[in-house]
């Protein structure tokens, strides 16, 4: 059995910083266990501007504790109205790796968003020329469509079509839910990738209602049947390039999960890499652990792989209650895969 595995120092391809104190306290979970993330730009503004972005970034890296070596890479909040050029500015200047692309409403801090597809055709135009990468949130937002089925309906009604108008746009399809979703990415050969959670790997649906209502399994897209868990895990440890790790990690205040309205979202940074370990333990795969974490993100945004590594060791350990006032996924679970350095543990 194997009880101790090297990986190249992996990279987190989502991540929600937010901002403030918030951002205080969540990013050195972050830049622990990730030598560099995606950060979501779904701030209260969203981030639409350069300038916002490089204001946010330099937020970001005074919020790293100064030992560690982490790298933000920024994303534009694409709206109806976004300029092209400013994107292309961006890119360009190596502010923006990536712009995101939320159906208008379709989750937290999403009011802003893209109402029409079609709308914003110039912009994806731009974006296919010059090689940046459209993150996308796969859902459609009609009320009528079952919340269950908004992912996959949303590949057929939207993402295939932009696919055939923009055929050399590079696409990240985000927090992948669904066999539909696996099934979509695994068929397309080129300019196609998708994000998978730790917690979509390791919950289905029922997670939200094991004994009552449990708000802290509550995240968009949601968790789905057995069936899709099963496919993503499949997916996620398969060593196929097309899919890589992105946490989603989507911290907010306890007070506003646990309320009559509660906001979608999963704490799981401080332990998203001994989640993932324990995933690819579990299906016989540690051995496709590193593509996965490590080298299929890289390979897709055109970026070097991490010169650091990072050993984790079986090794049996209790997932706190709290996380700096907020619960981390696992809360109170025991995860049987430990990051080797001790002395690297997070304060928490
Ligand atoms: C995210 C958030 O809270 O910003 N929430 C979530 O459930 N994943 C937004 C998102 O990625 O959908
Ligand atoms: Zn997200």
């Amino acid at each position: 059995m194997t009880d101790r595995i090297s990986i190249i120092a992996p990279d987190d391809w989502h991540v929600h910083l937010r901002d403030g104190e918030m951002l205080t306290q969540v990013v050195p979970h972050t830049a622990h266990r990730f030598q560099r993330a995606i950060v979501m730009p779904n701030l209260r503004p969203p981030v639409t501007s350069v300038a916002a972005a490089q204001a946010y970034r330099e937020r970001i890296r005074l919020a790293c504790p100064a030992d560690l070596e982490f790298t933000p890479l920024m994303t534009a909040y694409l709206t109806d109205t976004i300029d092209p050029s400013e994107l292309e500015r961006g890119f360009r200047e190596g502010v923006f790796a990536a712009a995101k692309l939320y159906p208008a409403n379709a989750t937290t801090n999403s009011a802003a968003g893209v109402t029409d597809l079609l709308q914003i055709d110039p912009v994806l135009e731009t974006m296919a020329r010059i090689g940046m990468p459209l993150l996308i949130h796969g859902e459609v937002t009609d009320a009528e469509i079952d919340i269950f089925d908004r992912e996959a309906v949303f590949i057929e009604r939207h993402l295939a079509p932009l696919r055939e108008r923009h055929p050399e746009l590079k696409v990240v399809f985000e927090h992948i839910t669904t066999e539909q979703a696996v099934q979509y990415v695994s068929s397309v050969d080129r300019h196609l990738a998708a994000t998978i959670t730790p917690h979509h790997l390791h919950i289905n649906r029922n997670a939200m209602f094991a004994g009552g209502l449990r708000s802290d399994f509550y995240c968009l897209p949601v968790a789905k049947r057995e069936c899709h868990r099963q496919a993503l895990r499949r997916a996620a440890t398969s060593a196929d390039p097309r899919f890589f790790l992105g946490t989603d990690t989507a911290p907010h205040e306890r007070a506003s999960k646990e309320s009559s309205c509660g906001c979608a979202g999963i704490f799981n940074a401080p332990f998203a890499l001994e989640s993932y370990a324990q995933v690819f333990d579990e299906e016989g795969a540690l051995a496709h652990l590193e593509a996965f974490t490590s080298l299929n993100g890289p390979e897709f945004y055109n970026l070097p792989v991490n010169s650091g590594r990072v050993i984790l060791e079986r090794r049996d350990h209790l997932v706190p209650e709290l996380v700096n006032g907020l619960v981390p996924f696992h809360a109170g679970e025991i995860l049987s895969w430990a990051v080797a350095d001790a002395s690297d543990q997070v304060q928490l």
